[in-house]
C-alpha cells in the first residue's frame, strides 16, 4: 500500500490559490522531501494532509484512509510543525508526557523512556525548556512527533537554523527511522539534505509538482545541458542561428546552454559561422542550479 496518495488538491485562501491540482504518492517506508520556495504551499499542503486544514477539492488516502477519517488518520501520523511547539516554561519531560497523554498512550513513563533514549536527552530531560540550546530544543521537537510510535512522520524543515552538527544529528535520526521502516515525508530549505536523505523528491512550483524523482533521477535529467559562451556582440547573431534551426536553448548573459543532443551541431555551426567562441562546456548540475531553473522557468 501507498503510505500517501494526493489527487488533484486544490487549496485556495479567498482569491489566491495556493494549490493548483498536487497529484503525488508517497510509498510506505521511505523518505519522501517536498521542495519548493519561500510561500510555494509546502506547509499548506502538510496542513491538509495531517487534517490541519481541508482542501478546497482533491482527494487524499493516509494508509488507504480518507481524510474525513480524521481519528484513524491522527493515530498514524505525526507533525512536527515549522512553528515550534514546545512549552517554554514546561520541562522537556513535561512536555513529551503531555503528548503522551493527548495521543493516548498507555504506558507514559515508558513510552518517554524510549523516545528519550532514541534521541539522548536524558542529560536535561527534566530542565525547563527555556534552558535549552536551540540543537537541544530541536531533538525535544523531533522526540515529541515520535511520541506514540506513529507510522507517518512529517517533518516541517526539521534544521532550519540548526547548526551543523546539529543538522547531521537530525539527518542520522531520519535515516534511523526509515530504516525502522516509518516513513517520514520532509520540507528542508538545505538542498544537499535533500541529495543526502531523500528516496524520492517533489518539486512544487506555482501551485503544481513540476518536478519528481529520485535524486539520481532528477540530476541525471538535468545533467545532460552544454553552455557555450559567445563575444557579448555576437550574442544575437548566436540566437539567430539558434532560433533558424529550431534548437531550444536558454541564454544567460552571454552563454547560451543547449541539450546534449544539440550540442555538436551547435557547436560546429557557431564555428562555422565565425562566431567568436569563448568557453564550451557541459554543466554541472547539482540540486540547487534544478532548483533555480525550475523555479525560474515558471
Ligand atoms: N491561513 C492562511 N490564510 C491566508 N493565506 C495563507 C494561509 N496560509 C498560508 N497562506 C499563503 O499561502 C501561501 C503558501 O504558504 P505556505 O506556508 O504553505 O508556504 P511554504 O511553502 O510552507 O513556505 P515557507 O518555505 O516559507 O515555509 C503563502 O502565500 C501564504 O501567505
Ligand atoms: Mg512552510
Amino acid at each position: 500500500m501507498n503510505a500517501i496518495e494526493i489527487k488533484n488538491i486544490t487549496k485556495q485562501f479567498k482569491d489566491h490559490v495556493v494549490l493548483k491540482g498536487i497529484d503525488l504518492t508517497v510509498n510506505e517506508g521511505e523518505v519522501f522531501t517536498l521542495l519548493g520556495e519561500n510561500g510555494a504551499g509546502k506547509t499548506t499542503l502538510i496542513n491538509i494532509l495531517t487534517t490541519l486544514s481541508h482542501p478546497n477539492s482533491g482527494s487524499v488516502k493516509i494508509e488507504g484512509n480518507d481524510l474525513n477519517q480524521g481519528d484513524i488518520i491522527r493515530e498514524l501520523i505525526s507533525l512536527n510543525s515549522q512553528s515550534n511547539t514546545v512549552d517554554d516554561s514546561f520541562s522537556g519531560y513535561e512536555n513529551l508526557k503531555l503528548i503522551a497523554e493527548l495521543r493516548n498512550v498507555k504506558n507514559v513513563a515508558a513510552e518517554i523512556n524510549r523516545v528519550s533514549d532514541r534521541l539522548n536527552l536524558e542529560t536535561f530531560l527534566n530542565q525547563k525548556v527555556l534552558t535549552y540550546s536551540g540543537g537541544m530544543r530541536r531533538r525535544l521537537d523531533i522526540a515529541m512527533s515520535l511520541i506514540g510510535d506513529p507510522e507517518i512522520i512529517f517533518l516541517d524543515e526539521p534544521s532550519t537554523g540548526v547548526d551543523p552538527k546539529n543538522r547531521l544529528e537530525i539527518w542520522k535520526i531520519i535515516k534511523e527511522l526509515r530504516d525502522s521502516g516509518k516513513t517520514i515525508f520532509l520540507t528542508t530549505q538545505y538542498l544537499d539534505e535533500a541529495d543526502q536523505l531523500s528516496d524520492h523528491i517533489g518539486f512544487i512550483n506555482d501551485g503544481k509538482i513540476v518536478l519528481y524523482g529520485t535524486p539520481e533521477e532528477i540530476k541525471k535529467d538535468a545533467n545532460n545541458q552544454f553552455s557555450l559562451t559567445v563575444e557579448t556582440k555576437e550574442v544575437e547573431k548566436a540566437e539567430k542561428i539558434l532560433a533558424d534551426n529550431n534548437i531550444s536553448y536558454t541564454l544567460n548573459e552571454n552563454s547560451v546552454e543547449v541539450s546534449e543532443i544539440d550540442s555538436q551541431f551547435v557547436l560546429d555551426t557557431i564555428v562555422n559561422n565565425k562566431i567568436d567562441l569563448l568557453d564550451f562546456h557541459k554543466v554541472e548540475t547539482n540540486l540547487e542550479t534544478i532548483f533555480l531553473n525550475t523555479t525560474q522557468r515558471k
